[in-house]
């Protein structure tokens, strides 16, 4: 505190604040944390315009976890990289390709390095990803969702006419239709597919005939250029045990495989049949019928999906490992067997959370700064100022609310990558 600060503060607030200032360097002392807590830190770099310039000089020197504001995103970039080797490595051996959904993450940086070990392009959930995407110079860039306004039709046609590899999917022959009199007002070819239903009500149309048909209308459209079909089978994907996926998954894909066959039979061109994701990619590729996945989640994982089990752990699914964790900072301590942290609804903090290895400690949500960590069974506590790393349970929800991810190797940062498109107008 500064002394002009304390002056002014009144007679009994000055005596009560020289107490509990010499109180708690009593207690700090005593607790042996006066040398390690954060207000007399040795490395020093955690003013917030010292850390925002160095970010934007990328001058990561002697920058440490302690030294930054929480609640924020940290990425352990030994475990991250594993995870892009592990699944580029299964892709490669299973003659199957990633076309990685950036939905979780909406990051080109990441986007980049799983292309450089051999992805053919990402997926998008929206047109503006692709936007994103496509400007930062990534190509196969394909649209998951189908454009039926006019904005996003415009756009659609935008982009494709700038990076011819872009694609989306239709679902409804109205929306082939609407793209190719788009398409056709600014003479060029769009590479479409056909989003067959896979399970989830939200998308996709009929498998057998309805898709058939859609896929020859397509083909016939003289500014559409038909590339395959597409189908996602989202109840697949956190099916618990290995062996209900797999059954799951190939229920829910049957209709897409027997459209493809229709398809092929009639002559149609089929150079993709996409679709896949994290929970199934060792089941999708054992099955031999997409030809490319579009697993996302795998790069950072969350608690949800470590939760459905693996083909080896049928508790947990270890395929990958937890990368990314949200760290949070202590910053109450009035109750037995809990704490606050600075971690809330904004946060996105929920109760599936995870404190990372301290499995049994439950989390709260108390408004929207504000976060409890409750424990029952455990003699461990949790220190005032501590740094308490979270795994969050959503990685399409958490990523979207957070600005940056911080990258480390150990304490050190290393790099920071933002996180792009997530709100506003950049969203939409
Ligand atoms: C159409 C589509 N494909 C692929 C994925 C990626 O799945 P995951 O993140 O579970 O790997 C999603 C995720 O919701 C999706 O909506």
């Amino acid at each position: 505190m500064h002394a002009a600060a304390s002056q002014s503060l009144p007679d009994c607030d000055k005596m009560l604040h020289m107490t509990s200032r010499r109180r708690f360097l009593g207690t700090a002392a005593a607790g042996g944390i006066s040398a390690a807590s954060p207000a007399f830190s040795a490395r020093s770099a955690n003013r917030y315009d010292e850390i925002e310039t160095r970010v934007t000089r990328r001058d990561f020197k002697n920058l440490h976890k302690e030294d930054l504001p929480t609640p924020c995103m940290v990425v352990d970039l030994e475990i991250f990289e594993k995870n892009l080797r592990t699944m580029a490595d299964h892709c490669r051996s299973s003659g199957i390709h990633l076309r990685g959904h950036v939905k979780v993450h909406k990051s080109p940086d990441i986007a980049k390095r799983q292309l450089a070990l051999g992805s053919i392009g990402v997926t998008c959930a929206t047109v503006a990803e692709c936007e994103l995407m496509s400007h930062a110079g990534i190509s196969g860039v394909l649209l998951t969702r189908q454009p039926t306004s006019k904005n996003n039709i415009g756009r659609a046609i935008a982009l494709a006419k700038r990076d011819p590899t872009f694609a989306t999917v239709v679902d409804d022959p109205l929306t082939a239709d609407w793209l190719q009199e788009a398409a056709a007002r600014e003479g060029m070819k769009l590479r479409v597919a056909v989003d067959v239903f896979a399970g989830l009500t939200r998308h996709g149309i009929e498998a057998g005939e309805p898709a058939v048909e859609l896929a020859k209308k397509v083909n016939a459209s003289k500014n559409l250029k038909l590339i395959g079909l597409m189908g996602y089978s989202g109840g697949a994907s956190h099916t618990h045990g290995w062996d209900a996926r797999k059954k799951k998954s190939e229920q829910d894909l049957a209709g897409l495989m027997e459209s493809v066959a229709l398809a092929r039979k009639a002559g149609l061109p089929v150079e993709i049949v996409t679709g896949g994701s994290t929970g199934t990619y060792n089941i999708d590729s054992e099955t031999k019928g997409l030809t490319e996945l579009q697993a996302g989640s795998f790069v950072f994982m969350d608690t949800l999906y470590r939760h459905v089990g693996g083909k080896q752990d049928q508790a947990v699914y270890t395929d990958f490992g937890s990368a990314l964790t949200v760290m949070t900072t202590v910053i109450s301590k009035r109750h037995p067997r809990q704490c606050t942290i600075d971690a809330g609804n904004k946060a996105l903090l929920r109760p599936t959370d995870e404190v990372k290895g301290r499995p049994e400690v439950k989390v709260e949500n108390q408004g929207a700064e504000y976060g409890i960590l409750a424990w029952t069974d455990s003699d461990r506590d949790f220190k005032l100022g501590e740094r308490v790393d979270l795994y969050p349970s959503n990685l399409d929800m958490s990523t979207n609310v957070y600005d940056r991810y911080y990258i480390a190797r150990g304490e050190q940062i290393v790099d920071v990558w933002p996180i792009m498109g997530r709100a506003g107008a950049a969203q939409r």
